[in-house]
């Protein structure tokens, strides 16, 4: 299965994927606003999180990780599910445009909408979550253009270039999705 939008098309990902991942993962300018960037990671762990992608899936998973291809076919960056709770139905969203030189064309915000329609169309899940850290606008603006909203704050919880930051938790409820841009606030 493949999930496919304009440009952007998300599909499973392959052990061949791990070299481009750890070279995103190894670049400080990706990391910049990542959990992973804290440790080194080796080729080796990058291997083995991409072989445990590539199994199969029970029925109910608590993650889901897909690779985003452009208009190409190349690959340009991950995104996935996490913290799946089937019972409430609700999850956490990450994404990794990890090709730089396809940052700020949209691939991201395309990426993150033929997910959801995927994820509320039929997932049937009711609420994507996440928290992003004050200062990563792009993201944040990417999350904005697709429809979700700030729920919250959590106060200096992060520590990043000699300073704790602040993160902010938004949300995105089914209904609230439309799969077009809300107007700019
Ligand atoms: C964050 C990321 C997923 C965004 O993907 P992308 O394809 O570059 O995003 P898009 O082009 O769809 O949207 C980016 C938006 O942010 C805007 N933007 C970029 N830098 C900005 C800044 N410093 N301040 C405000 N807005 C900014 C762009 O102009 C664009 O908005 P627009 O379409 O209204 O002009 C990608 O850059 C990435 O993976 N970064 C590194 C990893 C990361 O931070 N992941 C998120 C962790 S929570």
């Amino acid at each position: 299965m493949r999930l496919r939008g304009e440009r952007v098309t998300l599909r499973a990902l392959e052990p061949a994927d791990a070299a481009a991942g750890h070279r995103w993962i190894t670049d400080p300018e990706v990391l910049a606003h990542l959990e992973v960037g804290a440790y080194p990671v080796s080729v080796l762990a990058e291997e083995e999180w991409y072989r445990q992608q590539a199994a199969a899936l029970p029925a109910h998973p608590s993650s889901v990780a897909m690779g985003i291809e452009d208009e190409t076919g190349r690959y340009i960056g991950n995104i996935g599910l996490h913290r799946i709770n089937w019972r409430d139905g609700h999850a956490v969203l990450g994404i990794l445009i990890g090709e730089k030189d396809r940052w700020d064309q949209g691939y991201g915000t395309e990426a993150i909408r033929v997910l959801l329609r995927w994820v509320f169309g039929r997932l049937r899940l009711h609420r994507v979550w996440l928290v992003v850290n004050e200062n990563n606008h792009r993201v944040r603006r990417c999350y904005e253009k697709v429809g979700f909203v700030v729920e919250g704050r959590w106060r200096q919880h992060v520590f990043r270039d000699g300073r704790h930051v602040d993160q902010i938790i938004m949300g995105i409820l089914a209904p609230e999705f439309t799969g077009s841009e809300p107007p700019r606030t």
